[in-house]
């Protein structure tokens, strides 16, 4: 569902990447976005597409991910209130580099690329905020290959409790609902794999599950 154009700009005021911005000049921006909504698992962008918004998520979480011909995925992030996404295509005029899916109900601030593209030449302070977090992205992707090359599937899977996990009462909760296949698109394994590690992590009395939540022993083994 796509709403009216113009935003108003208190909630554009509210998303990290514009704080900087004068009423004024966010008004400018609310001009360019149109608000979309979307239901849970509504596919938003595919690999390959070829448009240039920008999206700014007001609620829900999404996950970008990448997947090859036989429909095995690999999750690179998820994103919540605040974040953005679609940038990539917007900054170096190519392909959309990954695909995004609602995970949850979502809506989402849509910005016209082209448009944006053009006020970014006016604003270096917006587009230095922009390559600050690509920078962060690149690091983070480092962290990933470097994991993937040289970590094994059990410590992979430990990092990626502690990411999901909140800290409570000295351990780890997940609260939002993990499949083994959903944490195998993560840690980029089988879900067979994680099922087994998984199953030896429950037996060991390191990880319980609790009412749809995963709850995650502080004493998790930093290696099995
Ligand atoms: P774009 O390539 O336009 O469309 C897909 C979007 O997914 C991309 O812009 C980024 O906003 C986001 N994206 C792609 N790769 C990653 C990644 N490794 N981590 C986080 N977000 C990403």
């Amino acid at each position: 569902m796509t709403g009216r154009p113009g935003i108003p700009s208190n909630i554009l005021k509210n998303i990290p990447l514009f704080s900087s911005l004068s009423e004024q000049e966010l008004d400018v921006i609310s001009q360019m976005a149109v608000r979309k909504t979307c239901p849970a698992d509504t596919l938003i962008m595919s690999e390959g597409d070829t448009d240039y918004a920008l999206y700014v998520i007001e609620s829900g979480r999404l996950k970008v991910f990448l997947m090859d011909e036989t429909g095995k995925e690999i999750v690179l992030d998820t994103k919540g209130p605040g974040d953005y996404f679609g940038e990539m295509a917007l900054l170096d005029d190519s392909p959309r580099s990954a695909s995004v899916m609602a995970l949850e109900g979502a809506s989402m601030l849509v910005i016209q690329g082209r448009e944006f593209r053009e006020y970014l030449s006016t604003r270096p302070d917006i587009a230095i905020n922009l390559l600050e977090a690509l920078s962060r992205r690149i690091r983070i992707l480092n962290e990933q290959v470097k994991d993937l090359a040289l970590k094994d599937v059990y410590t992979r899977l430990v990092k990626v409790f502690r990411q999901l996990g909140e800290k409570e009462q000295g351990r780890y909760v997940i609260h939002q609902k993990m499949t083994h296949q959903d944490l195998a698109n993560r840690v980029g394994s089988s879900r067979e794999m994680v099922s087994r590690i998984v199953t030896d992590l429950i037996k060991g009395g390191y990880i319980k599950k609790e009412n749809n939540r995963l709850i995650i022993s502080a004493n998790l083994p930093p290696r099995w």
